[in-house]
């Protein structure tokens, strides 16, 4: 079986790549995965990006995400399980819903390769040895350099590294010595709890029309964050952020 997996970019209609939009065109079937717990606003958006780019073209099957553990002892054992879960799953809706010779393509939100399943899941499948399977991936714009263009950022210091790391991980990461920190994945903020001076390049809901901006240096502008992510969350019923930390030097 054919399975594409396509970056369809941070939630924008205009932010797929030629690439994404002609591998739409090219499955018969579209996969989504149900995580949205309820946010009509994120299948909206999803549904629009195939009306707009495939219309009317695709049987669309949507595969409801398994429970997780979201207070694990152990993180990476749950998500594991998880992921094993969700393999089983999808393999049981390729097994029951696509018929002989189709192909099918799997919408992935930004790109596939950040802190995202799919890639693993399908390795999984194809592991389990049930289905013989046979993939590639359609990189998409992800929420970093969605972050980066609506800043005019370059994200790393002329020669220096960056960290993606997520809001689980940042203090550890600061602490650690990194200086430079793109942050995913923080429904906390967790960038309040720093200390020490950092800039910030802060971004939320990227590429949708009620996306928020904030930049500054991080204790003048949190009270700015905390306002432009209660806004975006009351605009569109959820919030996804993401944000450049960079340490300030000492002069
Ligand atoms: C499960 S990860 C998926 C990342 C995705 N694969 C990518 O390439 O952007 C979800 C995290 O990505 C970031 N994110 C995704 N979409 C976003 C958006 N439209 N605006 C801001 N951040 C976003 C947030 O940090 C969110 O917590």
């Amino acid at each position: 079986m054919r399975i594409r997996l396509i970056g369809i970019g941070p939630g924008g209609p205009d932010d797929l790549t030629v690439a994404a939009v002609r591998a739409l065109d090219s499955v018969d079937v579209i996969v989504v995965a149900d995580k949205n717990r309820g946010v009509d606003d994120l299948v909206a958006l999803r549904e629009e990006i195939l009306e707009r780019h495939a219309p009317g073209r695709h049987r669309v099957v949507v595969v409801p995400d398994p429970p997780r553990d979201r207070d694990p002892a152990s993180y990476t054992m749950a998500v594991q399980d998880w992921h094993a879960a969700r393999a089983e799953k999808y393999e049981s809706v390729l097994r029951t819903e696509i018929r002989d010779g189709e192909s099918v393509g799997f919408l992935v939100w930004g790109d596939p390769s950040l802190y995202d399943s799919t890639i693993r899941v399908v390795e999984d499948i194809r592991a389990r040895g049930v289905l013989h399977v046979d993939h590639d991936v359609i990189p998409g714009v992800s929420s970093v350099q969605m972050l980066a263009a609506r800043h005019r950022l370059v994200l790393n210091r002329i020669g220096g590294s960056v960290t993606v790391t997520t809001g689980r991980r940042l203090l550890d990461d600061a602490a650690a010595g990194h200086d430079d920190l793109v942050v995913m994945l923080d429904g906390k903020l967790t960038c309040r709890e720093l200390t020490g001076d950092w800039d910030i390049w802060w971004g939320a809901n990227l590429g949708t029309g009620d996306e928020q901006l904030v930049a500054g240096r991080l204790a003048e502008v949190l009270p700015e964050i905390e306002k432009a992510r209660s806004r975006a969350k009351n605009a569109r019923g959820w919030v996804m952020d993401v944000y450049l930390l960079r340490r300030v030097e000492a002069s």
